[in-house]
């Protein structure tokens, strides 16, 4: 339950975000949304596992959910605040 529960909130902040970007006709958008596309796609294929929603497997699943948000975070959101930096 925990896991669902923070990947629908993972994809409701991805949704916000994009609208974010979407607003400020940001320039790498469309690279952007597959980058959390392609991060959707492999937490959905983490929770194919279901020894995941065991709690001996928890620490895993949100160990590789810390990395992939992470590098996100330091890659590609960080654009976002450079490209606002540029047009204010
Ligand atoms: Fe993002």
């Amino acid at each position: 339950m925990f896991v669902k529960n923070f990947l629908n909130k993972m994809k409701l902040h991805f949704i916000h975000e994009e609208e974010f970007m979407q607003s400020i006709n940001y320039t790498y958008i469309n690279y952007h949304k597959e980058v959390h596309e392609t991060i959707l796609y492999k937490l959905a294929d983490l929770m194919k596992d279901k020894n995941l929603l065991n709690n001996l497997r928890q620490d895993y699943f949100i160990n590789s959910i810390r990395q992939y948000l992470l590098k996100h975070i330091d890659e590609e959101d960080r654009q976002i605040g450079i490209f606002l930096k540029t047009i204010t």
